[in-house]
């Protein structure tokens, strides 16, 4: 029902309690409000198909005894005209529901003395009320878990009208039918909503929390601790962390604490910390697949470099003297985890990487020429594509030194150009096309975000939204 698909946002495996979040994620009263228009919805049309069962009574006459029996009832229609969901700071939400009036249809049947009739009649049910607490926490593997807190129901009246039959009969016990169908009525509003924050649990208990990004990596988003309830807004706190799929190692850092700013003119808002980002880089360096081989076919036909012994001898001229003729072909590794560093408007990724250069000789055979050291830094824009974060990154500044050289001294300085090229026309496109296939935010069900904003802030990203249900 109501909270449905605001807590669909979330997570589960082991809960590792009292850590900083990864990711926080909040849901503003313009989100519950959204909420609650389509749980509104959703419970109008339930009802319609709540079963009734039969009804049957007694009926104390001045002459005996009346035996009343309703059965085949039917809601033909439901109105919710007024509610509203407010939050409990410390504790949930709380749903009222008011002025609700519900028209049911069925038929009679009576047995007084030696007569027996029976008729069909038009049920109104007017004023009625429910005010319920639903208490939101995380349960021992971090997904979402709801439970009434309070709840108080109340019938205005319930109107009852024959039809069919003799009206001196049903007129003898129609006072008492009203009464006692507005107190069984009282009596199962309760339960049924009980019945249906069950049912939600038992749905929020198979939430799958695990998102898969490709062969490697997995992001967990359970949550690290109880949702914490404001006047506001309610706001869970997500690990948020991705992990090499099936092997779950922690990295060695974690993330710094979140603080959300004030804003809450969005239905929802998605911090991501660097942590996040950075616990990729952990996970794919340690997979061992950041690295790449760079061939002279990958390099563009209009570039003047190619990836030759003749190119590179015009800088070392051992080069074209040893390995004359000859086609080349780079290795680029990264040493360590790449570093993702959020400030204000700046997302900067920092990388230190080896570059070992080859000449390819004419049986295959790879001799190497020389490694180099490459620090670089790259800007890195953000966006979002569909429910999924993306990014293209640009180089910002690279420094080249000398690791080892098998071909004798050589200036590095005079090779920068030629790798700032490799990085810029060939390494950084290729990164580009497998940023842009995004990482998938913490939302599950068919949500699309409306008028998503993304501003980069100190230590992480936000995201502002409004959201739509789209199935
Ligand atoms: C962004 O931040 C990095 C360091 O975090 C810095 O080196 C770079 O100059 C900054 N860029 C801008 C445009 O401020
Ligand atoms: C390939 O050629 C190089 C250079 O001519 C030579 O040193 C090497 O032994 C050769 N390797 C094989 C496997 O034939």
């Amino acid at each position: 029902m109501i909270l449905t698909w605001c807590l669909v946002l979330l997570a589960l495996t082991s809960t590792t309690l009292s850590s900083n979040p990864g990711v926080k994620v909040r849901l503003t009263n313009k989100g519950l409000e959204y909420g609650r228009q389509l749980g509104i919805a959703s419970i109008q049309q339930k009802l319609k198909t709540v079963e009734i069962p039969d009804f049957s009574g007694k009926a104390r006459v001045v002459i005996g005894e009346v035996k009343y029996s309703l059965s085949n009832m039917r809601i033909v229609n439901v109105g919710l005209p007024r509610s509203a969901i407010d939050l409990v700071p410390g504790t949930g939400v709380k749903l009222t529901i008011g002025d609700a009036f519900i028209s049911m249809k069925g038929n009679w049947r009576v047995k007084y003395l030696l007569v027996r009739d029976s008729g069909s009649f038009d049920l109104n049910v007017n004023g009625l009320t429910i005010t319920t607490s639903i208490a939101v926490k995380s349960d021992e593997t971090g997904r979402p878990a709801v439970s009434i807190v309070s709840c108080a129901a109340s019938v205005g009246s319930v109107k009852v009208k024959f039809h069919g039959g003799a009206s001196w009969l049903y007129n003898l016990f129609s006072k008492y039918v009203d009464k006692a169908l507005r107190n069984a009525l009282q009596k199962q509003i309760c339960p049924l909503v009980n019945k249906a924050v069950e049912d939600l649990n038992t749905e929020l208990k198979t939430l799958n929390v695990l998102a898969k990004v490709d062969k490697y990596a997995e992001i967990e988003y359970s949550m690290v601790s109880s949702p914490e309830v404001s006047k506001s807004s309610i706001d869970l706190s997500l690990k948020g962390e991705f992990y090499n799929i099936g092997k779950h190692q922690e990295p060695p850092f974690s993330p710094t604490a979140i603080s959300l700013p004030p804003q809450t003119d969005k239905m929802l808002y998605i911090a991501l910390s660097a942590f996040t980002p950075n616990s990729a880089g952990f996970v794919y360096n340690k997979a061992g697949v950041l690295s790449l081989y760079i061939t002279d076919d990958m390099v563009p036909k209009a570039s003047p470099f190619r990836l030759n012994t003749k190119t590179f001898g015009v800088f070392i001229p051992q080069i074209a003297k040893q390995f004359p003729g000859l086609m080349m072909k780079l290795l680029l590794k990264t040493e360590e985890s790449p570093k993702v560093s959020f400030e204000p408007k700046n997302a900067t990724l920092q990388t230190s990487a080896t570059m070992t250069a080859y000449a390819i000789q004419p049986n295959g055979t790879l001799s190497p020429l020389f490694v180099l050291n490459v620090e670089s830094s790259v800007t890195a824009h953000l966006f979002l594509s569909g429910m999924n974060i993306a990014g293209s990154l640009s180089l910002n500044k690279m420094k080249l030194t000398l690791g080892t050289s098998y071909v004798g001294q050589f200036q590095v300085g005079t090779l920068d150009t030629i790798f700032q090229m490799v990085l810029k026309m060939v390494v950084i496109p290729i990164v580009n096309v497998q940023l842009a296939k995004g990482y998938p935010l913490p939302a599950l069900g068919k949500i699309q975000l409306v008028n998503p904003q993304l501003q980069i802030l100190k230590d992480y990203m936000l995201i502002g939204t409004d959201v739509q249900l789209t199935g």
